[in-house]
């Protein structure tokens, strides 16, 4: 029925051009519209439907021929709202035709319509285009049907371009651009669109761009609108497993041990993320003595998918340490997995015994160097042969100088027995020294203190025999008129050699204690030897010891360590004298 009407209306307008060739026309109008189908092969038909907010304008120009092209006589636009309403060039009018456009100035609800531009050629070809315009009330500016193409991608920056019809407009009348997020003015921004950097969901919207232009020195508002979406994105890698990164865990038996099985799939892809142990390749939700328990979160902003399966074993057992743990990951397109085995951690009781057990050999060690010294350092002496001694010339190794008077009978027999058997005995026969003995060397005769003094410089060690008592004081007695008593303690032997030893320092001493020190002790001794005492103990003689007299007793070792390394070379008899 509407095509009846459009055609019949065509041949009208057809009658009123009153051209040269009217009268053809009339009759092939007359035939076509008394005909039926055949008008619409004549006119094509375009349409279009325009949303518009009461208030504003819409400039319009309809598509192609290019308006330059187009004489106002052969367009013509008019209003079907129940009766035709053709549209006039009146400028005074909110409607009106200019050049080939259609201006729609401070649009109400009532001009919503269908408008038709009706374009003419003279080759007889003709174009309808019909627009449809809805307005819409300023309350309802929100209504969908405003927006234009909306703005739905993954891109994390987002262009907002104004819709074509407010930016067409604003180019054509040098117009300026203002934007509104959700109705409400955005300040700044002056460009045909916008760009929002780094989008998130608060970006999301409505986006209006508002073109103020100028027509006949008036302002008018062309308003486009378009929504924005911000997308989660999505991406999905290959699965990265984040833990366990080693092969192996310590672990300590019978306690309780958690896993850390913890992959990364991508962002933003909750649904196809998980993470999960296998124990020797089972599953582990009904084994007994096992609890997984499995996490997942987003890590922000980056919105990574990362899932944590957390293995609980709650007593770790010997079969524990044989098992093999598989950390799985799955993702969308990929699987990954890494395995991992337990391994006994040393206990803190195991490392404490081990501990004790190097300190104790440690103290062993330096018990056994601290009592074996003596043996040690005579072992190795005559490896290191130390060429101080061989370049020393003196002629004995040791003088050795007693007590010789005011002693009890017992102790006199024991040094006596000492000095003339057991000391030569073992330092002169089996070691090689060279002894002076006071008493034996003696020279009868000769100067006693030229002869001391001479022999004490010939002499590489002062062996000081201590006997209970000695030092005491110089009382003759006449029990005992021996030879071995004619010298006193504190007398000149003494005296010469502790100023040796102590003064010039040329020898060193060795001090030997026979029997008991007595109630006083050493504090009757000359004053230079309580010194020496006191910086090395007397090496006591074990005179009931069985084995004393034997060369590899303690006694003698201790004796032999402080002598000389090696001995003073048999030098003529001549060369003493
Ligand atoms: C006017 O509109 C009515 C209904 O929409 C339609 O039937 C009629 O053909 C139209 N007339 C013209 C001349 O476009
Ligand atoms: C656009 O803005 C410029 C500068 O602010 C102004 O000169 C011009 O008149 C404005 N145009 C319209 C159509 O408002
Ligand atoms: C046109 O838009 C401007 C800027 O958004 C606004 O200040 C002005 O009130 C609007 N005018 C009309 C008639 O809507
Ligand atoms: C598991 O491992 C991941 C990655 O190393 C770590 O971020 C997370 O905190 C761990 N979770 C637990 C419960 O140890
Ligand atoms: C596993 O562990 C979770 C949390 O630690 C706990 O709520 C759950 O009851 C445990 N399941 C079993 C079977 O022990």
């Amino acid at each position: 029925m509407s095509q009846r009407k459009f055609v019949k209306h065509q041949c009208a307008e057809i009658m009123d051009a009153s051209r040269l060739l009217i009268l053809i026309f009339v009759v092939m109008s007359t035939f076509e519209c008394s005909g039926s189908d055949t008008a619409e092969l004549q006119c094509e038909v375009n349409s279009e439907t325009i949303y518009l907010v009461e208030g504003e304008a819409l400039y319009f120009v309809h598509e192609a021929p290019a308006e330059s092209t187009l004489s106002n006589q052969t367009l013509k636009w008019y209003k079907n709202n129940s009766r035709i309403e053709y549209i006039s060039y009146d400028e005074k009018e909110r409607i009106h035709l200019h050049g080939g456009a259609i201006f729609f100035l401070n649009v109400v609800p009532g001009d919503s319509g269908l408008y038709t531009a009706r374009l003419e050629r003279q080759n007889g070809e003709c174009n309808n285009y019909i627009v449809e315009v809805k307005v819409f009330e300023a309350s309802e500016r929100e209504n969908h049907k405003l927006l234009y193409g909306e703005i739905k991608d993954s891109d994390q920056n987002k262009n907002v371009e104004c819709p074509d019809r407010a930016k067409e407009t604003c180019i054509k009348f040098g117009g300026n651009y203002t934007w509104y997020k959700d109705y409400s003015l955005l300040q700044g921004h002056h460009k045909d669109n916008m760009w929002i950097q780094n989008s998130s969901k608060q970006d999301e919207g409505v986006y209006t761009c508002i073109c103020t232009w100028r027509h006949n020195d008036r302002l008018y508002n062309t308003s486009g609108s378009r929504r924005l979406y911000v997308l989660d994105t999505k991406s999905y890698p290959d699965v990265e497993i984040l833990s366990p990164l080693n092969k192996e865990q310590f672990a300590d038996e019978s306690l309780e041990l958690k896993l850390n099985c913890t992959v990364e799939c991508g962002r933003n892809v909750k649904d196809v993320c998980t993470a999960s142990w296998y124990v020797n390749g089972n599953q582990v939700n009904q084994m007994a003595g096992y609890n997984q328990t499995i996490k997942q979160i987003m890590e922000m902003p980056s919105k990574t998918t990362i899932t944590t399966a957390i293995l609980t074993i709650k007593k770790v057992s010997a079969k524990d340490f044989r098992a093999e743990f598989k950390c799985r990951g799955i993702g969308s397109y990929t699987a990954k997995s890494a395995t991992l085995t337990l391994k006994r951690r040393a206990s803190i009781t195991s490392l404490v015994i081990r501990a004790v057990c190097v300190l104790l050999v440690c103290v062993f060690a330096a018990v056994l160097v601290k009592c074996f010294a003596v043996d040690l350092a005579l072992l190795f002496r005559p490896c290191f042969h130390l060429r101080s001694h061989e370049k020393d010339a003196r002629m004995y190794d040791a003088y050795v100088v007693y007590q010789m008077q005011k002693m009890d009978k017992v102790t006199e027999n024991t040094l006596c027995q000492f000095i003339t058997q057991v000391l030569p005995s073992v330092l002169e026969e089996k070691c090689g020294y060279r002894l002076f003995i006071q008493g034996r060397d003696d020279i009868p005769g000769e100067d006693h203190m030229e002869l001391v003094e001479n022999n004490m410089k010939q002499s590489r060690r002062l062996m000081v025999i201590l006997t209970p008592g000695s030092g005491s004081g110089c009382e003759m007695t006449d029990q005992h008129p021996d030879s071995l008593c004619d010298s006193v303690i504190g007398g000149f032997d003494w005296q010469v050699g502790l100023h040796h030893a102590l003064v010039q320092r040329e020898m060193s001493v060795i001090l030997i204690q026979l029997g008991d020190t007595g109630p006083q002790g050493y504090t009757h001794l000359p004053i230079g030897l309580q010194h020496l005492i006191r910086k090395s103990a007397p090496i006591r003689w074990p005179d009931v010891s069985r084995n004393a007299a034997a060369r590899n007793s303690r006694f003698w070792k201790r004796v032999r360590y402080l002598m000389p390394a090696t001995p003073a070379k048999r030098c003529p008899q001549s060369a003493l004298i």
